[in-house]
Order: C-alpha cells, then sequence, then structure tokens
C-alpha cells in the first residue's frame, strides 16, 4: 500500500506501473474507488470487489469542498484519516492511496465547472442541494484525468449520483466503466453512510426508520396508487417527528423522473432524504 498526497507523484507511480512488462499475471489494469474518507464496510464491499476486477486499485479519500453547498455540513463530515489507512493496510498490498489537498485539486480556484446532465440534475438531490453535482462531476472528471483507471466503483445508496457520473463519463467520452454497487447496510437496516459516524444512540435508532418506510412500500408497491403510497409515507414520518423528512419519491430507476401513475414497463425505485438532527441521510429502494 503506498500513500500520495500529490497528483504528479501519482501519476508518475502510475505510469511507470501501466508500462512495467505484462505479465500473464499482471494486466495492469486500474481499478478505482472515490470516497470521502470516514470509510466504512460499504467503501470497503467496493475496495474489495475492485480488487478481484483489477490488478491495481486506487483509493482516494477528498472531502470534496465543491459538492458541498452548505458550509456547516462541509466542516462537520467526518474526518478520520488515520483510521482509514489503516483499515485499507489490512485489505490489501494492492493499493495506492491518493489524499490530495484542496489546492493539488482545485489550484487557487475552488469553483466547479457547469454540466449538461440534463433532466438527472433536476430531481431529487439536484434539487435540493444546489450545484451538488456540478461539483461532483468536477471532482471526478480531474480524479479521472489524474488516475484513468479502467473501471471505477460506486455505491447504489448514492443511487442518482451513479447515473450522474455515467452522464458524466459519456458527455465527456472518458474510458473508464462505471460499476455500481449494492447498498450494504448496518444490522439495523440502516444504509452505511460516513455520515452515520455522526449519529447518538438514539439518533441511529430512529434512523431506522427510512429503511422501514422503504420495506413497507416496496411491499405495498404492486397492491397500492402511487398516490396512496405517497401518503402513506407523510403518515409515518408524521407519527415518528425525530426524523424530519425531506422528500420522498417514487421514480423511473433510469431517467429518475418522478413517477405519479405505475406502468409495468418501467422499473420504478422509491427515494428518501431525511433529517436525524442536523444530519442529512439518504438511502433507496427498487420497488419491482
Ligand atoms: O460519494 C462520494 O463519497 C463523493 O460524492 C465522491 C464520489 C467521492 C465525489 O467526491
Amino acid at each position: 500500500m503506498v500513500t500520495f498526497t500529490e497528483k504528479e507523484s501519482l501519476k508518475r507511480a502510475l505510469s511507470t506501473y501501466k508500462n512495467a512488462d505484462a505479465s500473464a499475471k499482471n494486466n495492469h489494469r486500474v481499478g478505482f474507488v472515490p470516497t470521502m474518507g470516514a470509510l466504512h464496510e460499504g467503501h470497503l464491499s467496493l475496495v474489495k470487489k475492485a480488487l478481484t476486477e483489477n490488478d491495481l486499485v486506487v483509493v482516494s479519500i477528498f472531502v470534496n469542498p465543491t459538492q458541498f453547498d452548505n458550509q456547516n455540513d462541509l466542516n462537520k463530515y467526518p474526518r478520520t484519516l488515520e483510521k482509514d489507512l489503516s483499515i485499507l493496510e489490512e485489505v490489501s498490498e494492492d493499493i495506492f492511496i491518493y489524499t490530495p489537498s484542496v489546492s493539488d485539486i482545485y489550484g487557487d480556484n475552488i469553483t466547479s465547472s457547469k454540466y449538461a446532465f440534463g433532466s438527472l440534475e433536476n430531481e431529487m438531490e439536484g434539487k435540493h442541494r444546489q450545484g451538488h453535482f456540478d461539483g461532483v462531476g468536477t471532482v471526478l472528471s480531474r480524479l479521472f484525468d489524474i488516475i484513468k483507471p479502467n473501471r471505477a466503483y460506486f455505491g447504489q445508496k448514492d443511487y442518482q449520483q451513479l447515473q450522474i457520473v455515467k452522464k458524466l463519463v459519456a458527455l465527456e467520452n472518458i474510458p473508464v466503466d462505471v460499476i455500481g454497487c449494492p447498498i450494504v447496510r448496518e444490522e439495523n437496516g440502516v444504509a452505511m453512510s460516513s455520515r452515520n459516524k455522526r449519529l447518538n444512540d438514539k439518533q441511529f435508532e430512529d434512523a431506522t426508520i427510512i429503511y422501514k418506510v422503504l420495506s413497507e412500500i416496496r411491499e405495498k408497491f404492486s397492491s397500492h396508487s402511487i398516490e396512496e403510497l405517497n401518503h402513506l409515507v407523510a403518515e409515518r414520518f408524521l407519527q415518528n417527528p425525530s426524523v424530519e423528512l425531506e422528500y420522498f419519491e417514487i421514480a423511473d430507476e433510469n431517467t429518475l423522473k418522478t413517477a405519479t401513475t405505475k406502468d409495468s414497463s418501467i422499473s420504478y425505485r422509491a427515494f428518501i432524504a431525511a433529517f436525524v438532527g442536523d444530519i442529512r441521510l439518504i438511502d433507496n429502494m427498487p420497488l419491482n
């Protein structure tokens, strides 16, 4: 395991690695797992999958300022670098870790590029977090350019982000396979997230409402109309005021357009964003 803090040294090491003599055992395929640190089992599932499908895996740990529309959220984002490094060290030796400073990625200009993600950016997270996906697109475009991975791995908890990344690589003709991986859950059903580290014990228990509601919606999807399901969710959160619903949507899983009626040819997913105290959590579940 080698850790790099500067893009130039990472690029040099990757170029040496890729140009080394190919042996039967090493095809120099590079997998990439971008993270903002505070690593958990969800991240590790991506790293482990990447290790089985590539010869070397690069994990970036970078809390990207341009994807936060709320300074308080950025300041409070958990940062546990020492622990992250020791966790990765136990997983494999075939990992390069990139922990850049903000200036290594942005220089003096900490701003996002503007992307035309189309309707994808106006739904859910795009609607509720101004400029969020431009920030995600900007940092990933730079990271892809530095690392030039063959494959990149993303969790489906951030399902809309996954769709945005697929759109980004198509828009910018980036030669990388974007691979979506299943949500990993805590024993109580809460989707694993770095933000869970900020929940106290009660909040961690309160947060289970998100998973319970999503499961109930999946169970009732075939027998209830979308309008009935929307009402049911509003009711459940009114009964549980410790968690504040920001949005609930049933959407077409490909276009992410909000569904108002059902069409048997479409795959639907339910999406929730909710606040437990000042901690914002998101989750989603396929419905049919
Ligand atoms: O999902 C995340 O942790 C971030 O949005 C990502 C993909 C690392 C970009 O900063």
